[in-house]
């Protein structure tokens, strides 16, 4: 990887004697989508919340582009970080011109900086409604649009956006993901967590954690070859009222409504194992989703 700029060794994060986050450790590139996915209570929100200068870790080392986190000294990772929080993304009784206006004195950009950038990043997104709106108002997917725009105001290099689509209609979230596409692709690094297994597709890398821990990093395709090595087979009955039960030579043997989807154990001839079955089943190789790929890894982790 070339110089990281965000690199996070051992971090742990304890509230009393709970680790809400364990012995973390990651590195993310410049310009990357690193995706971040795991059940609610995993220790995201709290990851995000160090690595944006808000939170202290208990233990471990954080540095984001060159600088290590240290108390005192959280304005400089602030300053480089932008920060669309999970629960809280603008005031909503406020217009959108009202909202930047805070945005712009908390950051204290100078007059021209913040008109400046206003107008860009209102240009990025197509905003087309006035500025007067008060945020209520507006529908829910350009909500999260102009709080993207409010997170990018200071131009930081990365940007950190907790659940950026939860609860928006998926025209919506489609317009979002090309947002944080255009974003990568101009250069800025996008830390993103989202509970939408086909938006987690769109990441470059993802890590996945499980109670406070990570339990894998890597890009889709890796996750999907590491998870389904020799491949994830489709089993659909050939007849109504065959039913297909684990055989030995079975890894996996999940039910998807009216098919199976198997893996095959390692060192078993998928080709001749397949010849088995095929009486009772039309069988085909198909490429495993992240969903596969996430049920498995979790679950294999509880066994
Ligand atoms: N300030 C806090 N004090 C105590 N526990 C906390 C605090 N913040 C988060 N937690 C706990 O840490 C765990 C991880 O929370 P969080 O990072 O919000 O998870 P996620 O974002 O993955 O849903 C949860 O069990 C949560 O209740
Ligand atoms: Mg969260």
């Amino acid at each position: 990887m070339t110089a990281a700029i965000v690199d996070v060794q051992d971090l742990s994060v304890i509230f009393g004697d709970f680790y809400a986050v364990r012995d973390v450790t990651f590195r993310v590139a410049p310009g990357e989508i690193f995706g971040f996915l795991g059940a609610n209570g995993a220790g995201k929100t709290t990851t995000i919340r160090v690595l944006c200068g808000l939170l202290p870790g208990s233990r471990g080392r954080v540095v984001i582009d060159g600088e290590e986190f240290v108390r005192g000294r959280e304005n400089i990772i602030k300053q480089k970080v932008g920060y669309m929080s999970q629960r809280f993304t603008l005031y909503d009784g406020l217009s959108v011109k009202e909202n930047f206006d805070f945005a712009a004195s908390l950051r204290g950009l100078t007059r021209d900086e913040y008109l400046a950038s206003r107008e860009r990043l209102l240009e990025f997104i197509g905003f087309d409604k006035n500025l007067n709106t008060v945020v209520k108002n507006l529908p829910g997917g350009i909500k999260q649009e102009v709080a993207l725009c409010v997170a990018l105001l200071h131009n930081p290099k990365i940007v950190f956006l907790d659940e950026p689509t939860a609860g928006v209609a998926p025209v919506a979230r489609d317009r979002f993901w090309k947002l944080i596409k255009d974003l990568a692709a101009a250069g800025k690094t996008v830390f993103v967590t989202t509970h939408y297994m086909d938006e987690a597709e769109n990441c470059n890398r993802i890590a996945l954690m499980r109670a406070g821990e990570l339990i894998a990093v890597d890009s889709p395709a890796n996750l999907k070859r590491r998870t389904f090595g020799d491949g994830l087979y489709n089993f659909t009955p050939r007849r109504s009222g065959v039913v297909l039960r684990m055989g030995g030579d079975m890894e996996i043997c999940e039910p998807y409504g009216l098919h199976w989807h198997v893996k095959f154990r390692n060192g078993v001839d998928a080709a001749a194992a397949v010849k088995k079955y095929r009486n009772d089943f039309e069988i085909e190789k198909i490429p495993p989703s992240l969903e596969d790929v996430f049920i498995r890894l979790v679950e294999g982790q509880n066994r």
